[in-house]
């Protein structure tokens, strides 16, 4: 369940009307702040994109307050989608089905198909209620940066540029939801709050991972997700010993220690340590505030290391290989930098 907001209904009432007038509101989900416009209103779509410096050929997506909206937005809606929308909605779950009429080309970059998800937190669902129709949103941080898990980092990382901004606390999940493509074979193009396991049981079959082939998903993006400092990704048990290899070497280092390899928060002069929950859902909900303090800490360099794969392990494994970019290259064991 999500931290309960602090938000009057008059507010959630002007974030309606906000976004009815062609305006852009940034609202709180369980996953990350979106920055969301009236998905038909092509005018707010494409000042979306302007405000985030988003190539336009990333496309958004479609926020709806129930499943019982599917069939407004997407022309074929399979089983599929309704197995797993009656399982998972709200919550943080993104599924690519065929765009209908409705949908506009500036929200889809020109693809057929389209994004589509009802979020799990209080303040959305109020504001999608409130509002009717679909709202377009992508997380709410400039292009390629940390996406915001409050108020305080859209209004950080945005400014002035939004026009209204709903603040619902801090979201409970911490990462982007899970984008499954059900156009076809069902294959997951970005893990994310709903874990592979889950929607492989929703499903009855197991589902691929296709991140790289999906074109219009982050991570062809040379660095995604990413702090200002530059991430460095070494296996577990060389985290530290790398860390302090650079931080030897002069060097702002920040830490992120797995689990099991001790050396406990806070770090000495030059250096900033933070040892990471065990629980995937607590590291997940925190990776990114992590990032931020790094940032704010002056770190020049971050050094980490890739969780297993399972439960949300494998949405955090992705967030930290795109925040690593091609700086890295870090994907699989064998490619992992090593430690000195
Ligand atoms: O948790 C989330 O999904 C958050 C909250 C705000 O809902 N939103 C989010 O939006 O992460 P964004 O724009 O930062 O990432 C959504 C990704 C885009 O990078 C885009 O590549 C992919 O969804 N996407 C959107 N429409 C698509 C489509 N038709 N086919 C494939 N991928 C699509
Ligand atoms: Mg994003």
């Amino acid at each position: 369940m999500p931290n309960l907001p602090d938000v009057e209904p008059g507010h959630v009432e002007h974030a309606a009307d906000t976004l009815r007038g062609g305006g852009l509101v940034a609202f709180p989900t369980e996953t990350v702040y979106g920055l969301g416009a009236d998905a038909e209103n092509v005018a707010a779509v494409e000042r979306v994109f302007a405000v985030k410096g988003r190539p336009p050929t990333h496309p958004l997506i479609v926020h709806l307050s129930g499943a019982h909206q599917l069939s407004d937005w997407a022309v074929e809606v399979p089983d599929a989608a309704h197995r797993v929308a009656e399982r998972f909605w709200p919550g943080p779950l993104t599924v690519v089905l065929r765009a209908g009429p409705r949908v506009p080309r500036a929200v889809t970059g020109g693809l057929d198909t389209v994004a589509l998800r009802v979020p799990d937190h209080p303040v959305s669902l109020a504001l999608l209620a409130a509002f009717g129709g679909g709202v377009a949103a992508p997380s709410a941080n400039r292009f390629g940066a940390v996406s915001p898990t409050t108020a305080d980092h859209v209004r950080d990382g945005l400014g002035a540029e939004v026009d209204y901004v709903l603040d619902g606390g801090s979201c409970a999940v911490g990462v982007e939801s899970t984008i499954v493509d059900l156009t076809g074979e069902p294959a997951i193009l970005r893990p994310g709050g709903v874990t592979r396991d889950d929607l492989e049981h929703a499903l009855g079959h197991s589902v691929p991972v296709r991140v790289e082939s999906a074109v219009r998903v982050p991570g062809q993006h040379p660095s995604h997700y990413a702090p200002r400092a530059r991430v460095v990704l070494v296996e577990p048990g060389h985290v530290l010993g790398h860390a302090e290899f650079l931080h030897a070497h002069g060097c702002r280092v920040g830490v992120l220690v797995p689990p099991g390899f001790a050396g406990g928060s806070g770090g000495c002069a030059g250096q900033r340590v933070i040892a990471v929950p065990e629980s995937g859902a607590r590291y997940a909900r925190r990776l990114y505030e992590f990032l931020r303090d790094f940032d704010r800490h002056g770190c020049e360099v971050v050094v980490a290391s890739v969780p297993a794969p399972d439960g949300l392990g494998l949405a955090i494994a992705d967030r930290l290989r795109r925040a690593a970019g091609s700086r890295s290259r870090a994907g699989h064991g064998s490619e992992l930098f090593n430690s000195p």
